[in-house]
């Protein structure tokens, strides 16, 4: 595809939505908070903050360096800037990554389809816990009816993909997750003025060293990249379409405030309703489809809406960015038209997603493989060759925009080192900590 014909975002505000929306999803909403509690308050999220700084943050520059500078696809970025060598096989297992990460995301993207009609319908109003976790293992119990939402939510995402990168994945970002973030702010002011709410606030707060060990650590590096959607080209497509004059320091830097932002208003939101329900939290599907309709039903018939309403959005603006992965390689490598790319990719993504719906075995495959080794794998690789492939002034030229961005300039030595050296050594030893 022609430089002239390759679309962009637009506005640098559209570029930041889109980043933030492919960023903001379930991780952040069902495993941070968990973790956060888990591994000791506060003090997992100042190691959660150092993490992403230190490691996860100077990949996501790497992946945006090699993006926007091309103006490619994984492949084609990779190929772009090592030619010739293998390097560029990174693009296809960062393609098989995504493709699977989409494809059992959009099981769970489904059941927030299936628990909003539910919430409409006030499905839970007056029921007790184990009527809920009924209501849920029959609902993934089912055959037909995980597939169906399977159905609606891919389908909805693969929609706004096909209308474009500005008509669909921007528009849509630029619109929904300013809507977001209101929604969990409502949550968090109903959620925080219950009663005994102090106890879900100090679970997320009070700091306790004595959790941070190894694992702590391990925990917070996987956390924040799935969180960052790092390590599958997600970051690296998305910046492919950046407008020259953006800037991929101040995108990346914007873009893990609000993640980061957001995963702990999402614990504001929830753990203190837990705790004032008189419960333990839990992680993943226990605590969002089985223990939250309940108590949020408990507070109001709008808050069960509001909440999966924020859900669906949340992992709708996550999916296309996966999507968006495999699109432009279709697009960019085989010149496919972006509609027939996005069709061939709904229908192979819904059989796999059919599959881990109706198998928690493939289900739980598809999670850790892409978490611990596709991820990883991806992420080791865009810090390499960024780090070791790229002149360090080009690199420099790019992450300062042609010099233009001064506080880019003044940080860029730091960045430099630690995309060099400290990040791919830390995703070593913590791959292997993980894999263990
Ligand atoms: N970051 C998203 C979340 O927190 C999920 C996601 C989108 C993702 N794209 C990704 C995870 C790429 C890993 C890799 O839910």
């Amino acid at each position: 595809m022609s430089e002239k014909a390759r679309e962009n975002f637009g506005s640098r505000f559209t570029v930041i939505m889109a980043l933030a929306g492919s960023a903001i999803g379930l991780g952040n909403i069902w495993r941070f908070p968990y973790m956060v509690g888990e591994h000791g308050g506060a003090a997992f999220i100042i190691i959660y903050v150092l993490c992403s700084l230190f490691i996860a943050l100077p990949i996501f520059f790497c992946e945006s360096i090699l993006g926007k500078s091309t103006g490619k696809d994984t492949f084609g970025a990779l190929e772009s800037v090592a030619p010739g060598t293998k390097w560029k096989n990174e693009g296809y297992i960062a393609l098989l990554g995504s493709f699977i990460i989409v494809s059992y995301y959009s099981v769970v993207g489904g059941w927030s389809v299936d628990f909003l009609i539910r919430s409409f319908m006030n499905d839970f109003k007056g029921e007790s816990f184990e009527e809920a976790a009924g209501i849920f293992r029959h609902m993934t119990s089912s055959i037909w009816e995980p597939i169906v939402s399977l159905t609606a939510f891919l389908g909805l995402t693969a929609a706004i993909v096909a209308m474009g990168i500005e008509k669909g994945i921007g528009r849509f970002a630029k619109v929904m997750m300013p809507l977001l973030f209101i929604m969990i702010v409502i949550i968090v002011v109903r959620s925080c003025t219950l009663p005994g709410a102090g106890k879900g606030i100090e679970y997320m707060l009070k700091p306790d060293f004595s959790k941070i060990d190894g694992p702590a650590f391990a925990a917070a590096l996987g956390q924040g990249f799935f969180s960052l959607s790092l390590g599958v080209g997600c970051v690296l497509t998305y910046s492919s379409y950046m407008r020259k004059e953006e800037n991929v320091f101040y995108t990346g830097v914007w873009t893990a405030i609000f993640d980061t932002f957001f995963a702990i208003l999402a614990g504001f939101a929830i753990m203190p309703a837990v705790f004032s329900a008189g419960l333990e939290p839990s992680a993943g599907p226990s605590l969002v489809y089985e223990t939250l309709p309940v108590i949020f039903s408990r507070m109001g018939p709008l808050v069960p809406i509001i909440f999966f309403l924020a859900i669906l959005i949340a992992a709708v603006t996550s999916a296309m960015s996966m999507l968006e992965v495999l699109v432009t390689w279709l697009v960019d490598q085989k010149g496919l038209s972006r509609k027939k790319a996005t069709t061939l990719f709904f229908i192979a993504c819904w059989i796999v997603g059919c599959v881990c719906a109706v198998s928690s075995k493939v289900f739980s495959i598809c999670d850790f493989m892409s978490s611990n080794v596709f991820m990883m794998f991806g992420a080791l690789v865009f810090a390499l060759v960024v780090g070791w492939k790229m002149k360090k002034e080009d690199v420099r030229t790019q992450f300062t925009n042609y010099g233009t961005s001064h506080k880019a300039g003044a940080v860029f030595s730091v960045v430099w080192f630690l995309i060099r050296w400290i990040a791919p050594i830390g995703i070593v030893i913590i791959a292997i900590t993980n894999l263990l």
